[in-house]
């Protein structure tokens, strides 16, 4: 049965207790799925999330003569030895924001690209200008048009250059990264990103013989090798799905034990979990939330690049706003626009008050079941755990988007005793997942 047709039903306000994994992280798996195009070789990639976002990706490398073998759930193996820059359909690059990668990885492979503008969730204006202006400084000519990119290096070969980021940009960090790899001389990168993506794709490409340092920090220096080789290869487990766990049992009074962690990611989560009053446990790769009969307290937040608070956690963090006592205020510092989803919080009880890019909140005891819409993935997410904190029952529409970053969601929800299906319309049976 088709996910993407199905409704999410809950029945809410029951605490959630018990021990929940947490899958490969999806933002790291995007990248190093499509940057395995680099090596000209076979990679094994380990704990791969599976999710339509990853699916998608492995889509795009078969386009361009990629082979793809699942060898299970969460391990791919990828020949790259006869990719050729072939032009990756547009109904696929245009569905996912980090289809982006296979500009800078084809580059660094063949020194040419031609691939169909990014899509992905919508937050407003989703430039990708730096990534370009990055390509330019490497030599190479960057035109777009009629919806595709097309960049060609210079003789063929890009040359190693700086780079200065005008803003942090983590999808401008790794496409650079991607493109100078295999460059002829060293590429400084300044003012990257740090995102713990970022160094998950700079650690699969070293061990795969390239020279990257730095990674994590604001100044990424990359030796360009002029081949790289095939590894096995494991992702990083997804901070962003552990963050959803550990707001998840703040909101509905539980605890949950969050498996499968680095707990250092969470860090700005944990934080503002505990100016909350909110119990956060660390313990080798897991981490313990608890909340009991306490109740929560307000807090400001903003969320801003790595390692501030993450922006793919702001509808999450929204819905425990929403329930702490007094104002509590939340500045998006990423994004343009990413409060899309507050009108169907507002639904559920929450009140909330848009001024700018700040919203401000202000808490009550319970929200009430209602029927909402996931307007993108985090947000999709957030009302998956509104839903499960909230009195009654709500009902959840266009729920493809939270499956696009959420492994096995329904599953490992209902082991922690939530009452949560997917049911679908009546043309489709009334099929239950
Ligand atoms: N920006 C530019 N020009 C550019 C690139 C970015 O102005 O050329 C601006 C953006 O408009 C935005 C800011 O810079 O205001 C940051 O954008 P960034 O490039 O860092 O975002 P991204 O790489 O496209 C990744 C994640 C997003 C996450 C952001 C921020 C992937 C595939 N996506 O996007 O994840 O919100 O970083 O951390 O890694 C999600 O997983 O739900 C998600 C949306």
């Amino acid at each position: 049965m088709d996910i993407s047709k199905g409704k999410i039903i809950i029945s809410g306000g029951k605490p959630l207790v018990g021990e929940i994994p947490v899958s490969g992280m999806k933002n790291a798996a995007v990248a190093i799925v499509l940057s395995t195009i680099l090596t000209e070789d076979k990679c094994i990639i380990e704990n791969l999330p599976d999710i339509s976002d990853v699916n998608l990706s492995l889509e795009i490398l078969k386009s361009v003569g990629v082979k793809v073998t699942k060898i299970d759930k969460n391990t791919v193996e990828i020949d790259s030895t006869s990719a050729t820059p072939g032009i990756a359909p547009y109904d696929l690059v245009s569905k996912m924001r980090a289809s982006y990668y296979l500009i800078g990885a084809e580059l660094g492979r063949f020194g040419r690209a031609f691939v169909g503008l990014p899509g992905g969730c919508d937050f407003g204006v989703r430039p990708i200008d730096l990534h370009i202006k990055g390509f330019e400084a490497l030599g190479c000519e960057v035109k777009v048009d009629g919806g595709y990119i097309e960049a060609t290096a210079k003789d063929g070969v890009l040359q190693g250059s700086s780079v200065y980021m005008d803003m942090v940009t983590v999808g401008g960090t790794i496409n650079v990264m991607l493109a100078a790899v295999r460059a002829e001389g060293t590429t400084v990168i300044e003012n990257a990103a740090h995102e713990p993506h970022i160094v998950d794709t700079a650690n699969f490409l070293n061990a795969c013989g390239a020279d990257i340092s730095g990674a994590g920090t604001d100044v990424i220096k990359i030796r360009g090798v002029k081949k790289l080789h095939g590894v096995t290869y494991t992702i990083i487990p997804d901070m962003i799905e552990a963050g959803t766990f550990m707001i998840l049992a703040a909101a509905t009074g539980g605890e949950l034990k969050i498996t499968n962690v680095i707990p250092k990611h969470l860090d700005s989560i944990s934080a503002k979990l505990l100016e909350m009053g909110v119990e956060v446990e660390e313990d080798g790769d897991s981490v313990t939330v608890r909340r009991g009969k306490k109740p929560l307290t307000k807090v400001n937040v903003k969320t801003l690049p790595y390692p501030g608070f993450p922006t793919d956690m702001n509808p999450q963090i929204c819905v425990l706003l929403a329930l702490a006592q007094g104002m509590s205020r939340l500045t998006e510092g990423v994004w343009e626009s990413r409060f899309r989803y507050v009108e169907e919080l507002k639904r559920m009880g929450a009140r909330i008050n848009m001024n700018g890019r700040t919203a401000e909140v202000e808490g009550i005891p319970k929200l009430t079941g209602a029927s909402v819409r996931a307007v993108d993935l985090r947000a999709g997410c957030a009302m998956v755990i509104a839903g499960l904190a909230a009195d009654g029952i709500t009902e959840i529409d266009e729920i493809y988007h939270i499956f696009r970053g959420y492994e096995d969601l329904i599953a490992k929800l209902q082991a922690v005793g939530a009452d949560i299906k997917v049911v679908y319309p009546k043309s489709l049976q009334f099929n239950e997942f």
